[in-house]
């Protein structure tokens, strides 16, 4: 990262949902950055806490208990606090499609309670990570998370705040919770087999480390109110299989397939029709969707952009991610 782009995340720094894959990842960028000066670490589960404190082993580290739901808890942590990256939510699809109540309270009320609390202590910028799910959203995961997106980047207008709002939104990150990767290395190593819900389904995908770099580069150039888009490849699910296989199985592992899931979609989309008269070509590496109003916050990003003559983003019209490209991502996961 370039010396102008650390001094943008500095002080004192809150991460909701820090103790899952992207928190975890997340954490270890900010610790390479000498201007953060203490990360404050907020999820429910102890034990999660205690793994990632020993594993961490950080003085610049400390870990609160809370819960996004509970806006005086938040609001106590959020004291003092310069950056907020806010990741906690609930995301696995088919638990969120059972529990769509628990889903609406932590993605969309605890968004809220974000949002409120960052403007009431004076934070700097706030960061909502956010998923292609949310576009044309097919489930109440997407749902939710749109929701999200819309209470973060709206607050920028709807509130005379100095607290600058952007949201980030990415794809599939390798071998998150709840990844298919895992569970296919899982599946061939104890079966030799895996199940594919539809070979010809497409999903956007790349490393953690690489969307937390971008997520740092959108919080450089933000002006409030934005929503970035990764720039991600993409790979049909039959291929992942293939390359799982040929990485950890032999010539008798067998693919079965086993049809979508309720409230899956064949290809994802990271930027909708409808949002295309409003996003510009910044950088070969993400796209900005700028607000409908107050356009004149944007003129710096119109300025250097350009508007993106794509009719849409998704999985299926994405640069592909080659075979070679997705191995040797996989070979970097610690995991894999
Ligand atoms: N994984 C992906 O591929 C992907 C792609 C795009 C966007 N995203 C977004 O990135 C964010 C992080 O995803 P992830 O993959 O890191 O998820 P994850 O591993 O499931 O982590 C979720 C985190 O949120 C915390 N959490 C859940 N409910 C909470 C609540 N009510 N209050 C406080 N903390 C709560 C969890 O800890 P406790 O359960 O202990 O509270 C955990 O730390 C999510 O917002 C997700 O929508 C993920």
């Amino acid at each position: 990262m370039s010396d102008k782009n650390k001094g943008l995340i500095h002080g004192r720094i809150l991460v909701t949902g820090g103790t899952g894959s992207w928190g975890h990842e997340l954490c270890t960028q900010l610790l390479e950055i000498t201007e953060v000066t203490e990360i404050i670490v907020l999820s429910r589960n102890e034990h999660k806490q205690v793994e990632m404190e020993r594993e961490f082993n950080s003085k610049r580290m400390r870990f609160v208990i809370g819960d996004v739901r509970d806006k005086d808890s938040l609001l106590d942590s959020m004291s003092g606090i310069n950056v907020v990256f806010h990741l906690a939510a609930l995301k696995h699809v088919p638990v969120c499609e059972r529990n769509s109540w628990q889903t609406v309270e932590t993605n969309i009320i605890g968004t809220h309670n974000v949002v409120m609390c960052a403007m009431e202590a004076k934070v700097e910028i706030v960061v909502d990570v956010s998923t292609d799910k949310a576009v044309e959203p097919h489930n109440i995961y997407g749902i939710t998370k749109a929701c999200g997106e819309k209470l973060v980047t709206n607050a920028q207008h709807n509130y005379d705040t100095s607290t600058k709002f952007v949201c980030v939104r990415g794809g599939n990150v390798m071998g998150t919770n709840g990844s298919v990767l895992p569970l296919f290395k899982k599946q061939i190593q104890t079966l030799n087999r895996l199940t594919v819900t539809d070979p010809g389904m497409t999903r956007f995908l790349m490393s953690t480390r690489e969307a937390i770099h971008l997520i740092f580069e959108a919080v450089s150039i933000a002006q409030g109110g934005e929503t970035f888009v990764m720039r991600m490849q993409s790979i049909e699910v039959a291929r992942i299989a293939e390359a799982m296989i040929a990485k950890y199985g032999d010539e008798k592992t067998r693919i079965e397939v086993i049809g979508a899931r309720p409230g899956e979609k064949k290809h994802e989309v990271l930027i909708s029709r409808s949002e295309i008269p409003h996003t510009y070509e910044l950088s070969d590496r993400y796209f900005v969707i700028i607000p409908e109003i107050g356009r004149e916050r944007y003129a710096p990003i119109i300025k250097q952009g350009k508007l993106t003559e794509l009719q849409e983003f998704s999985s299926q019209n994405a640069p592909t991610l080659s075979n070679e490209a997705f191995l040797s991502q996989l070979g970097a996961e610690a995991w894999a």
